[in-house]
């Protein structure tokens, strides 16, 4: 079915902004006939948020059509923030690496400059959780957004209430260009009712990044209806609700890909809705301690050797927010202090966002991160991991998405703290 355009997308489409914008309105009415969408629909977001942050040599034709975007004034009608760069000369590299780091990324300054045409925020907006309060571009419920990122995506439109579908990289800077995006999936309130029940029945509170995997693989693209998690995180979306569900989401998301989950009796639109958000024949997956367990057992280990001792740490992916920056640094100084030792055992990079890392760079406890021997970057530790040299490094993280993505090999966050302050080669 041809989507139904207003007379001003239509007069786009046949040229009346050039050709370079009815390139771009094309695009997107493509996008969203291929989704049987019937309409466009307005971007309402104050800003939007772009996935394609890195500077690889080997994408030129992304750089020509930078160019061609700029040259036909095709910019984008939201100024937007970027995810986190790849390079950060602080973060534990050697020669051989640094070599190939500058080899890989040697486009990197002048993709920056084509970003800043396009309608890049400010020249330190890279980051994945632009969603920070330090950062600023924080959705509102019921807004419509043209964003990739997949942590991102599934933030917005799970804790925030925004609606956001899962495009892809220059898909959302053609809705951001353009100004509307097709509706269909997550933009749609059928699109947003859930056809998993997810019960957790666990005796402890979860861990986030194992639960958000265990949903992800069970439900792949499928809404999730979550009950049983508030006993664990109240029902009060506070920073700790949120600092949760941030990484829970990135799991979901990367480990299969969900855009958008229900909390019971904590996130809006459960809260507004609660299980009228159910289909009829939703499917139950239960969630005990067993499971849990059989999930994170199931990760393969693709390290060369697997009793290899590791050689860096990354916390942070998705970037940590102030008051996780702000635990992680408390837990090592406690855990070095009961083992006796002042640096940590592994060299480690935390990493946030540039002005979350600004914020936290102002407090006393920075002294204290640096003095422990961990590095505070704002890179994408993924961006890091990609290269043959790094690949092959034994690195751990407690980060799911960089397990799935990368050869980094997950530990949960309190055996990652025994890695810091004990040593060894297992937690
Ligand atoms: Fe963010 Fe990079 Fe991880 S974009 S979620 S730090 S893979």
């Amino acid at each position: 079915m041809p989507m139904q355009l207003t007379q001003q997308q239509q007069a786009v489409l046949d040229g009346s902004q050039g050709e370079v914008m009815a390139k771009v309105m094309k695009t997107l009415v493509m996008y969203g006939e291929t989704f049987g969408a019937s309409r466009m629909v307005p971007v309402t977001s104050q800003q939007g948020h772009l996935v394609t942050s890195f500077g690889l040599s080997m994408m030129k034709p992304v750089y020509e059509l930078m160019d061609q975007l700029i040259e036909g004034g095709a910019l984008s009608q939201q100024k937007f923030t970027m995810d986190p760069r790849p390079l950060d000369p602080a973060v534990p590299s050697n020669f051989l690496q640094n070599l190939v780091f500058r080899v890989m990324y040697s486009k990197q300054a002048d993709y920056e400059a084509q970003l800043q045409k396009l309608g890049l925020v400010s020249k330190d907006a890279f980051t994945c959780t632009c969603y920070m309060p330090e950062v600023g571009n924080e959705p509102q419920k019921g807004e419509i957004l043209s964003w990739a990122e997949s942590s991102a995506v599934v933030y917005a439109n799970s804790v925030l209430g925004a609606r956001c579908n899962r495009n892809s990289g220059i898909i959302e800077l053609f809705g951001s260009i353009a100004g509307c995006v097709p509706e269909f999936g997550l933009l749609t309130d059928e699109g947003r009712k859930a056809t998993w029940v997810v019960e957790v029945r666990t005796s402890q509170k979860p861990e986030a990044q194992v639960l958000g995997s265990a949903i992800g693989m069970k439900v792949l693209e499928d809404v999730p209806y979550i009950r049983g998690l508030d006993q664990w995180l109240g029902t009060e979306l506070n920073d700790e609700a949120k600092a949760y569900l941030k990484d829970m989401g990135a799991a979901t998301a990367s480990n299969g890909a969900v855009g958008l989950y229900h909390v019971a009796n904590l996130t809006p639109e459960a809260c507004e809705l609660g299980e009228a958000l159910i289909t009829e024949n939703a499917q139950t997956y239960v969630i005990d301690d067993a499971e849990l367990a059989r999930v994170k057992a199931s990760y393969p280990c693709i390290w060369k050797d697997a009793n290899a001792a590791p050689k860096l740490c990354f916390v942070g992916c998705p970037h940590l927010s102030l008051a996780q920056l702000e635990q992680w640094t408390d837990q090592v100084q406690e855990g070095l202090k009961a083992s006796g030792r002042t640096r940590v055992a592994v060299p480690t990079v935390f990493t946030a966002a540039p002005a979350v890392a600004e914020a936290f760079r102002s407090t006393p406890r920075a002294k204290v991160l640096a003095e422990m021997g961990i590095v505070l970057s704002s890179i994408c530790p993924l961006m890091y991991m990609n290269n043959p040299l790094c690949g092959k490094m034994p690195v751990i993280t407690n980060s799911n998405k960089l397990r799935t993505y990368s050869t980094a090999r997950y530990y949960t966050d309190s055996e990652i703290l025994a890695f810091l302050t004990k040593g060894g080669q297992h937690a």
